[in-house]
């Protein structure tokens, strides 16, 4: 079978060394993919934007499956066009997408259903925003109600710093568009952790948690960024705290978005926070998470092809998962998620037994990689530990040790390690 994987990050590029994997795939076409797929699969110099010219390359390659990677070809209705024309693809429509497209959407739909979550409310107008602000006191979240790039979320921790970040998302429309609307969130405190399935209708197949890192520096320091490491399964979670995630947060909306006309396939992503009072939800996402996508497939047992036609057939895929830990660490430019530059030779790549590495912003020049992007690589490692995986990652990056064009994170994972006393060798 032929497949097709829309997008150009990391999160593609394990996709693409996943379906490569599968004894059913004769050919992977990437579109745009980036350098590093090139080992794995064709990349085809379609935007993930051009709907009309991925489906008319869909049609002529004899594509049998795509599978789209990032948010905003799915908000801009691409599984809608390919459906309508009559090819084969795995993710959810426009309207049901619109769970990750409007935060303000998602809690309607949470509050309607009874699905934990922050208690919140919606404003378009500054002042009325502003009083609640004042009523709730702080610390409180705001967000902008669309896709803002991951910057679209205000931890305030004082009243005054959530007043400003309203004016500058209504007033100031930071956002443009996406920050037409906002909404105002209680903080909710615990550990947050990842939890993405395979849906289609009502039919839900969980995947292992994951963490991720989205601050840039160590200890949790810095600005956020796109996530600079992750490992799998997120170790620390409480007895029956995985089950009722599964049926009180994902079956559940699942089976809400069937209710409420727009049933979603593809896959579903749950933001948990692990409160004193069960797993939360602090967003969803209507797509395979990146970081997190790098270090849940290299623990599914399954073919991933197979798994999606399975799912999209309304069979049971069976999953298994290894019983080992994965973790993936990101080399990223220096200065990111500020400014930084591109073009920078990477130090030779050694594959070492076991590691693999994800390609990110990477570009090829003569035969050489050199950086293309803010985050450039993942290092990432399955092992019988957590602690196990990330000694031989962060050996492995110590090639970037000498340079002072690329940063990664030392402690990805160690808080976890610490806390359910599995000691870093
Ligand atoms: P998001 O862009 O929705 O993933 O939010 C970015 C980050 O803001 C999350 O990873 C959390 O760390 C934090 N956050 C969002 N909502 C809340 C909340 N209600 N309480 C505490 N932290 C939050
Ligand atoms: N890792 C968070 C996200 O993909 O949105």
């Amino acid at each position: 079978m032929k497949v097709l994987v829309i997008g150009r990050g990391g999160r593609e590029h394990s996709l693409v060394q996943k379906f490569a994997e599968s004894p059913q795939v004769a050919e992977v076409y990437a579109a745009p993919g980036n350098a590093g797929m090139e080992e794995e699969a064709e990349c085809v110099p379609i935007s993930e934007t051009s709907h009309g010219e991925l489906v008319a390359f869909a049609q002529e390659s004899g594509v049998d499956v795509t599978f789209v990677g990032p948010e905003n070809p799915l908000l801009d209705g691409i599984v809608d066009d390919f459906k309508e024309a009559g090819l084969l693809v795995f993710g959810p429509t426009k309207e049901a997408a619109l769970l990750e497209g409007s935060k303000h959407y998602a809690k309607q739909i949470m509050k309607k259903y009874s699905i934990p979550t922050a208690e919140y409310e919606a404003f378009t107008n500054a002042e009325e925003a502003k009083t609640y602000i004042e009523k709730k006191g702080a610390p409180i979240v705001v967000k902008a109600d669309g896709l803002a790039a991951g910057k679209g979320v205000v931890v305030a921790e004082t009243v005054s710093q959530a007043v400003e970040a309203v004016d500058e998302m209504l007033l100031n429309r930071r956002f443009g568009e996406a920050s037409k609307e906002i909404v105002v969130e209680e903080f909710l405190e615990g550990e947050e952790y990842s939890l993405m399935a395979f849906v289609n209708g009502e039919d839900v197949y969980p995947m292992v948690t994951a963490r991720d890192h989205k601050r840039a520096y160590e200890g949790d320091e810095g600005p956020n960024t796109g996530g600079m490491g992750a490992f799998a399964p997120a170790q620390d979670l409480p007895e029956g705290e995985y089950e009722f995630a599964v049926e009180s947060i994902l079956k559940q909306t699942a089976s809400a978005m069937v209710q409420e006309g727009r049933p979603f396939t593809g896959i579903l992503y749950a933001g948990l926070i692990q409160t004193s009072q069960g797993s939360k939800v602090i967003e969803f996402n209507a797509r395979f998470g990146d970081p997190e996508t790098q270090v849940v497939l290299p623990l599914l047992e399954n073919d991933l092809l197979q798994v999606i036609l399975d799912v999209l057939d309304h069979k049971n895929p069976e999953l298994t998962w290894k019983k080992q830990s994965c973790a993936g660490v990101v080399v990223a430019s220096a200065g990111y998620p500020g400014s930084y530059q591109k073009g920078v030779p990477l130090p030779q790549l050694d594959k070492q037994p076991g590691l693999f590495i994800v390609h990110a912003g990477t570009k090829k020049v003569k035969e050489s990689y050199v950086s293309d992007g803010g985050r450039v690589l993942l290092f990432g490692k399955t092992a019988d530990s957590l602690s196990a995986a990330l000694t031989e990652v962060n050996e492995a990056l110590t090639v970037f040790d000498r340079s002072e064009d690329f940063f990664y994170r030392k402690d990805i994972g160690q808080s976890s390690i610490i806390s359910s006393n599995e000691n870093i060798e």
